[in-house]
């Protein structure tokens, strides 16, 4: 199993939106896929509730208290966490991730805090005792914009991979809505969306393969 933990401590940078297009992804993939939501929000199990059962399925897992367990027979495991974590329960998950994604907004703001976050990451005993994969991901990036371009120096300067962009796209939002992901969605009608996240994808593979290797 590769279990990948999304997280950054900083509100709507897209933690939910790639929790849940990963799991789908995953899924489509024809891997067992389970997502768990550690936010009280609760917007990846929202998410999973309005799936429909046409789509390949994702185990939901509520994960907001005390010291979850991940299930057995899963290839993959998302975990969508909330932006305000509490320490000792993100040291509890940090203990057994594989790959960690950090979604970081082109705002001076989201840098900021994306950098700060970076740092105490690496800091993380089970983080390098485990050897995790740390990678971060621009979202809602539009193409050609000043913010863009800052951002993407800034990802290089952090001491983690940068492992690619994904485009601020109304589709999201609209696949969101009915409970789906943009892999459930048919490839021809939406194939320049979905490479966007070849890169990420790729990364977990090699990364998470090599994580679980180490244990
Ligand atoms: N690449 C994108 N293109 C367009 N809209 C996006 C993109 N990524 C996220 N969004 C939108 O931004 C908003 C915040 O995203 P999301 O809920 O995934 O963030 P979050 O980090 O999970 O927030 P929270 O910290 O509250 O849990 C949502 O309305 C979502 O649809
Ligand atoms: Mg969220």
């Amino acid at each position: 199993m590769i279990t990948v933990l999304v997280a950054n401590p900083k509100g709507g940078c897209g933690k939910t939106t790639i929790a849940t297009n990963l799991a789908a992804a995953f899924a489509n993939g024809g891997l067992r896929t389970a997502l768990a939501d550690a936010d009280r929000q609760r917007s990846s199990l929202y998410w999973l509730k309005l799936r429909p059962s046409t789509v390949p399925r994702i185990l939901g897992l509520e994960w907001i208290k005390g010291d979850p367990k991940p299930p057995k027979g899963i290839d993959r495991l998302v975990i969508d966490c909330p932006a305000g974590l509490r320490p000792w329960r993100f040291r509890r998950f940090v203990a057994r991730v594989d790959v960690v994604v950090i979604p970081v907004l082109p705002s001076p703001f989201d840098e900021r805090t994306a950098e700060r976050f970076v740092k105490r990451i690496l800091r993380n005993k089970a983080i390098r005792r485990r050897r995790a994969a740390v990678g971060l991901v621009r979202n809602r990036v539009r193409a050609r914009s000043r913010a863009a371009d800052h951002l993407e120096i800034a990802t290089t300067g952090m001491d983690v991979p940068d492992v690619g962009e994904i485009r601020d796209r109304a589709l999201y939002l609209e696949v969101a809505s009915n409970g789906l992901g943009i892999f459930d969605l048919p490839t021809p009608r939406i194939e320049t969306v979905q490479a966007d996240w070849y890169p990420l994808l790729r990364y977990i593979e090699t990364a998470g393969w090599r994580g679980s290797a180490n244990e």
